[in-house]
């Protein structure tokens, strides 16, 4: 936890453009950085074929994300985009939010372009090219979940001008980062933040500690998250179609709501209203 960002001397030498994009210089990847990446795939699809959602499968498929080494987007943006629109643009490091806002606006997801060291494979401070092209980039091949990342986006910049962004960043937390959902084959795992965890992936849907609570938007908007840790609730949602049906709605008089009764549970909190799984 006490780790320094780790060092990339190729996103260091370069100037980020006004978005903060910067150019991924695929052919730079070392031998060793490549073969975190497999190391990292092999171990996360053999825990992930029963467990992750077959939505998350299937884009891992689709995009071939199977290939050996950290993935060029040379070859990942033209595939992704004949798919659902959406292309990856590298950053040096977390973009402020307004700009990560505007990327998912408009259908581009902004992804770190350094990968772990190899002593760093279970914890890491800020998300790298693993986290954010294995774990995000999948999803973005389904329809659905494609069009929800986007209006995410677009609220987003809703909320930052509405002061209620300690809202709508719940909702991302517990949908797009650790989001489990009821599938017919039982309990799967979609949010980012599990399937590119070897830790996580298995205690989400084994340990017997976390609340899994069905999906209630307004409960989410109101609950805490820690982010060095397991967590210890997770939402389950029944489809996508429900995650984007309910945020469809305008949000301003549920966020007036929020502000008025200024309510927020933590972590662990099991409230009445709960729908637990
Ligand atoms: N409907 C939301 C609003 O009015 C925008 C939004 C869409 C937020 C999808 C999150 C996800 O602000
Ligand atoms: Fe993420």
């Amino acid at each position: 936890m006490t780790d320094s960002p780790i060092h990339d001397a190729v996103v260091e030498r370069q100037t980020p453009r006004a978005d903060f994009s910067i150019d991924q210089c695929w052919s730079e990847y070392t031998a060793d950085e490549h073969a975190v990446w497999d190391l990292l795939y092999a171990r996360q699809l053999e825990i992930l074929a029963d467990r992750a959602a077959p939505e998350f499968l299937n884009g891992l498929k689709k995009l071939e994300l199977s290939r050996s080494g950290i993935p060029d987007l040379n070859r990942l943006n033209p595939a992704l985009k004949a798919m659902t629109g959406w292309e990856i643009v590298m950053v040096p490091h977390l973009v402020p939010d307004d700009v990560f806002f505007t990327h998912l606006a408009n259908r581009r997801f902004p992804a770190g372009r350094f990968i772990r060291r190899r002593n760093q494979l279970d914890y890491l401070q800020e998300p790298d090219v693993f986290h954010d092209i294995f774990g995000h980039v999948p999803m973005l091949a389904n329809p659905i979940f494609a069009d929800y990342m986007q209006a995410y986006g677009q609220g987003g910049l809703r909320a930052l001008a509405l002061g209620t962004l300690k809202n709508l960043a719940r909702l991302y937390w517990y949908t797009v980062e650790f989001g489990l959902i009821n599938s017919a084959d039982g309990l799967r795992i979609y949010g980012a933040g599990i399937v590119s965890s070897f830790g996580e992936s298995q205690y989400a849907l084994e340990d017997k500690t976390p609340n899994r609570i069905k999906f209630s938007l307004e409960r989410i908007m109101q609950t805490e998250y820690e982010i060095d840790e397991y967590q210890k609730t997770y939402f389950v949602i029944n489809d996508y179609e429900q995650l984007f049906d309910a945020t469809q709605q305008d949000f301003g008089p549920i966020y007036d709501r929020l502000k008025a009764q200024s309510q927020t549970f933590g972590t662990a909190d099991v409230i009445k209203q709960d729908d637990l799984i």
